[in-house]
């Protein structure tokens, strides 16, 4: 491999560290309104400033986080001292990266589809965010399930963005994280979750290849396989274990740096038992098979943003006297996801003191 490509590939494996995974914290201005809203907070410039500036300055937060995804909006942000928010980060150990798609539009001709807009200008933006400090950035596509959906040119043109972007991270010395997400949303099986999970994986990995993207200085970023929110069915964590794992060794290069998946509207316990179980299961594999402490490839992580947040934001509720007990709930759903990252979680660790 050319040697210019070693630092890249060093930042992707510091993602990687063992027991340790990304907090999201790049959504969008009306994403992040909309989840204030959801625990009555007033969805205002200065709230998202505050509640920011709490998970950013959680103490310990690098015990188990090795990188922490921004929005443009709070990478620009300071502390109430006066301190940079990316300079907090360093100063505690995490990498920062940088949400740098534009988000989700229609996508012609394709009613209900949509493509994941951003590229126009991205050289630049990538230069501007890495003279700022970022190590990586993401970009998400989102792929819905329905009545012959995905189409194929919904597949197809999200893919290609997501290589183009991808090149162009690495060319600027960012590591990519790659983010094909089939949503959880409608009434689908596993099964169909997994047929389309696996065909979105293989167009993505084609494009990435196309475009010469390094496998070993990105992380993919992929939704767990599971049935659809409405589904009548459920699923065991088994179930969910062997789709997962099938998918992903079937689709995935031994080469790619890492896997940290997102928790897309899981309960944040469910979300880490999951993660748990698959490392789990992949290391009762035997040593033999074992290139990684698991059994797969690749380390398997998380890259949680509500699993993560969730607790944390409906305990601060808008309120600063309730900042430490949200910190401290962020911190504890970070230990738990580390250990699951692991595979050493333990449903007991829920309620162990460990967030003390
Ligand atoms: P969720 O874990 O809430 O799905 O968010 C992860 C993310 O970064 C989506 O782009």
């Amino acid at each position: 491999m050319n040697a210019s490509l070693a630092p890249l590939v060093a930042t992707a494996q510091a993602l990687m560290a063992p027991g340790k995974g990304l907090l999201a914290m790049d959504e969008s201005v009306g994403t992040c309104n909309r989840r204030l809203a959801e625990v009555g907070i007033a969805q205002t410039p200065e709230n998202r400033h505050r509640y920011r500036e709490l998970l950013v300055t959680t103490p310990g937060l690098s015990e188990a986080i090795s990188g922490v995804i921004l929005f443009d909006e709070t990478s620009h942000q300071s502390t109430a001292e006066g301190v940079p928010f990316v300079e907090v980060l360093q100063g505690a150990g995490v990498l920062v990266g940088i949400k740098v798609d534009a988000g989700a539009k229609s996508l012609a001709g394709h009613p209900d589809e949509q493509v994941t807009e951003g590229l126009d200008g991205l050289r630049e933006r990538l230069a501007h965010y890495a003279s700022r400090g970022a190590r990586f950035a993401k970009w998400r596509a989102v792929l819905k399930i329905g009545d012959g959906l995905p189409s194929r040119a919904c597949m197809l043109v999200n893919a290609h963005a997501l290589a183009r972007y991808a090149a162009l991270c690495q060319e600027a010395q960012l590591v990519p994280i790659v983010e094909p997400e089939v949503l959880m949303d409608g009434g689908h099986t596993l099964a169909r979750c997994s047929e389309v999970t696996g065909e979105v994986l293989h167009q993505v990995f084609e494009q990435l290849y196309r475009q010469g993207v390094v496998l070993e200085g990105m992380v993919l970023k992929p939704n767990m396989v599971l049935p659809g929110l409405s589904c009548a069915g459920t699923a065991s964590l088994e179930e969910v274990v062997d789709a997962t794992l099938s998918c992903l060794r079937r689709g995935v290069p031994a080469a790619v740096a890492g896997i940290a998946f997102l928790s897309g509207g899981q309960s944040a316990k469910l979300a880490t038992a999951r993660l748990n179980a698959m490392n789990l299961r992949a290391g009762s594999q035997g040593p033999e098979t074992a290139l990684q402490a698991n059994g797969l490839p690749w380390p398997l992580t998380f890259s949680f943003g509500r699993a993560l947040q969730q607790p944390a934001l409906g305990l601060w509720a808008g309120d600063d006297v309730n900042r430490v007990a949200a910190q401290k709930a962020l911190l504890h759903r970070a230990r738990c996801n580390g250990a699951a990252a692991q595979g050493t979680w333990r449903p007991g660790m829920e309620s162990d003191g460990l967030s003390t």
